[in-house]
């Protein structure tokens, strides 16, 4: 059987001179032709205009720039669901609705994924009820819950899962205890995020979600991707068709990037 290799895509020689956008697309790419995602990442125009949409509905802003807001939507557009989308620590949801938007952009879309949206935080569930409501995404399901409550309660299938909670004491603790509750109903090809990959505030409760990844032996894809401080943590289901990804070590010939713009969007 072949060995995982555990080289970051970031820091692949071959990635280093693109632009950000074109890093993004590079690196999706790469995960579609590896039979880990569902469809080619987007151009820039799709992501543009929800952009502008999303931002002119929120009144708070909060820890997510631009550049993560480009890597969920794209996240979401390369997903094809085939469970639940489940956002732990949606707050009024914002990172949340880049992913949807992402999701459902796809010329082909049809069905709308079942939603789950979870905080402790009443206010900030409201809110992001609003946002959704204003945005036309009104089919997520918002509940005012301790995410490890119910992800202990779910048995349902999980096709995508955002972990974005943290807690005065605990910080990022509850990223692990919610991988172990939820790890088993992850479908193949299932993506887990997790924000704050990057922050060094953070870091001992990610290097622990990341090892627990990494034993568990069922994730064909590893990675933090450092497109702003905070930083995305990356894990894609294994599948039984691709059951390991390798990362090459030189630009394969397949990725030539000044066709992209005529390859996409490659929806089904
Ligand atoms: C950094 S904010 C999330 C930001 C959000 N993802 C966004 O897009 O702006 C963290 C959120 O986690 C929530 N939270 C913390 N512990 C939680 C728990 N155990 N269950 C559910 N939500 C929790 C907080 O109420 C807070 O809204």
């Amino acid at each position: 059987m072949a060995t995982l290799d555990r080289t970051p895509i970031w820091n692949c020689n071959w990635i280093k001179d693109m632009s950000f956008f074109h890093l993004i697309q590079a690196t999706l790419i790469l995960l579609y032709d590896n039979g880990c995602l569902g469809y080619l990442p987007p151009n820039f125009a799709t992501f543009e205009s929800w952009y502008d949409r999303i931002n002119q509905t929120y009144v708070d802003r909060t820890s997510i720039t631009p550049a993560m807001a480009l890597l969920l939507f794209s996240l979401g557009f390369t997903h094809k669901p085939r469970g639940l989308v489940v956002i732990c620590g949606c707050y009024q949801g914002l990172a949340m609705n880049f992913i949807l938007a992402g999701l459902i952009a796809k010329t082909a879309h049809k069905d709308f994924p079942r939603v789950v949206a979870l905080d402790i935080d009443g206010a900030a569930i409201e809110r992001a009820h609003a946002n959704s409501q204003s945005l036309g995404l009104s089919f997520v399901e918002f509940f005012h819950d301790d995410a490890r409550s119910w992800c202990a309660k779910n048995s349902e299938s999980i096709s995508l899962l955002y972990l974005d909670l943290d807690d005065p004491y605990r910080g990022k603790a509850d990223y692990v205890t919610i991988f172990n509750l939820v790890r088993s109903e992850i479908s193949p090809g299932g993506l887990l995020l997790a924000h704050d990959s990057e922050s060094p505030v953070f870091t001992k409760d990610l290097d622990a979600l990341k090892t627990l990844i990494v034993q568990s032996q069922v994730f064909s894809h590893i990675n933090s991707f450092p497109v702003d401080q905070a930083g995305l943590l990356v894990a894609i289901k294994s599948t039984s068709a691709d059951p390991l990804l390798r990362c090459p070590r030189s630009l394969p010939n397949h990725l030539n990037l000044s066709p992209v713009s005529q390859r996409l969007p490659h929806a089904e």
